[in-house]
């Protein structure tokens, strides 16, 4: 397995205050473990406390959790690849489950943030996972294979460049219901070899990450699944004591 990715997909929770909190108990009871990686997607507003208190811990990265394609100009609300560098991101959640099916993000607008993301030098942590409708209906792998294959489709540098991936199932997400060690595999094999076709022997080394209701009890074994090199976590990621958990594990 490749180096575990253990990441923290806040959403909109952790307001500064609450972040600096989160990451005074988080940091004191963390000491810097060199066989694994931490990534924290904090909400923009949180960004440069989670960024301060980090300081030069280098075992612990920083994302943003969306970007606009552009690199400047009037596009109200948003962020661009060049503030979040700036900022010290080093990762950017594109197409997550919540971007798309809340707030109707497309394929294309996917591909046109992993393009930006590869433009400006930072690494794309690209999101796929089907619906239920769509797994129950048997075409789980062909959605999940056409959102990777469109995701990466305006990338030029996928044979050189940091990609991770994160195989999060619609209705595993803020459910309770975890996709079992088994279906995470047998997707991230897909994936995998997918990856294998667009980019070559970098596949083997490419991230791919579970997400869907991991918690501190499912954790380990979702980790030990063949394929599966980290975890995205949300709600079990808020809380300092299962967050310390899952990342101890
Ligand atoms: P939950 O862990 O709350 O199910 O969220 C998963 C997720 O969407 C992480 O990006």
């Amino acid at each position: 397995m490749n180096r575990p990715v253990l990441a923290a997909n806040w959403k909109m929770n952790n307001g500064p205050t609450t972040a600096r909190e989160f990451m005074q108990s988080f940091l004191d009871q963390y000491p810097r473990q060199n066989d694994r990686t931490i990534l924290i997607f904090p909400p923009a507003l949180s960004f440069s406390v989670v960024a301060a208190a980090i300081g030069e811990r280098r075992d612990i990265l920083l994302g943003v959790q969306d970007v606009h394609w552009e690199d400047q100009g009037a596009f109200t609300g948003q962020l661009s690849v060049p503030m979040a560098r700036d900022a010290g991101a080093r990762v950017v959640l594109v197409g997550h489950s919540e971007r798309r099916h809340v707030f109707g993000e497309t394929d294309d607008d996917v591909a046109l943030k992993c393009a930006a993301v590869e433009r400006g030098g930072l690494t794309p942590l690209l999101c796929v996972g089907e619906r239920l409708d769509e797994r129950d209906a048997g075409n789980a792998s062909g959605v999940v294979v056409s959102q990777l294959r469109a995701g990466l489709s305006r990338m030029t540098q996928l044979a050189t460049r940091e990609v991770m991936v994160a195989y999060e199932p619609v209705w595993a997400i803020g459910t309770g219901r975890n996709a079992t060690p088994e279906d995470a595999s047998a997707m991230h094999s897909v994936i995998r070899n997918e990856l294998a076709s667009l980019c070559g022997d970098r596949a083997r080394v490419t991230p791919i990450l579970y997400g869907g209701s991991v918690n501190s009890g499912n954790a380990r074994s979702l980790l030990g699944a063949p394929e599966v090199d980290g975890l995205l976590v949300g709600g079990a990621s808020l809380d300092p004591g299962s967050w310390l958990a899952i990342v101890r594990g």
